[in-house]
């Protein structure tokens, strides 16, 4: 069977810095399944789509025309690799997951990236809903302050500007919808390893990680 990693965690908690140097040193794919969500609420965004509407929403998940082409992410042949790292993105995207049939919709593209010679995947439900019978699972989380550290770096780095009240707000907020909705809820998954990166270094989180792969 081709092997399966899954990073699991809260907004911000480097899940994604540390799934994409893990699957470099694999050699394996890897899955930014928050870039999905991203993207389908982007396309809402510009197209004006009622963001109460589940089944408008779960169609658009459904006929994403997007592509991941190197560190680069395609949507209908525009580079939008920046613009869904945008908070009023990212806050859209983690409402409209709260909507079973958006989730649905995604699933099938998902399971697409399990190609040899391997997988590490990204998100929120990976070990616990999309492969569930993971080589690896962890769920990586860290302090609230350490996070919107981190998400501050991140957005400053990328040109957005970005107050430290206002993150700490949002990512309280998605915290919350996150872990308490109904459908696929941010927990750890049966059999996850935690991991709590608030003192560690990307680097270090990776070593651990392949760590545990390896044993
Ligand atoms: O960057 P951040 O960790 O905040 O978010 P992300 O991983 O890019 O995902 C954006 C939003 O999509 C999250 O807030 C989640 O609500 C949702 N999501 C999800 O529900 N399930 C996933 N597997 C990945 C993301």
């Amino acid at each position: 069977a081709i092997p399966v990693i899954t990073i699991d965690g809260p907004t911000a908690s480097g899940k994604g810095t540390v799934a994409h140097r893990v699957a470099d040193k694999l050699g394996f794919h890897y899955l930014d399944s928050g870039a999905l969500y991203r993207l389908t609420a982007l396309s809402a965004l510009r197209r004006g789509t009622d963001l109460a509407d589940e089944h408008a929403l779960a169609k658009l998940a459904e006929h994403l025309q997007c592509s991941f082409q190197g560190g680069d992410v395609i949507l209908s042949h525009e580079n939008v690799t920046d613009a869904i790292r945008a908070e009023e993105v990212g806050n859209t995207a983690s409402k409209i997951a709260t909507f079973p049939s958006v989730r649905h919709a995604l699933v099938g593209l998902q399971l697409g990236f399990r190609k040899a010679p391997g997988v590490v995947a990204d998100g929120r439900d990976m070990g616990s809903v999309i492969f569930p019978h993971a080589a690896l699972k962890v769920f990586l989380t860290a302090s609230v302050a350490a996070r919107a550290d981190r998400r501050y770096k991140q957005l400053i780095g990328k040109g957005f500007s970005a107050s430290m009240e206002d993150l700490l707000m949002d990512l309280q907020a998605r915290d919350d919808r996150d872990t308490n909705r109904a459908i696929a809820p941010l927990v750890p998954a049966e059999g996850a390893h935690v991991l709590d990166t608030s003192e560690m270094t990307a680097d270090e989180a990776v070593d651990q990680v392949l760590q545990w792969y390896a044993a």
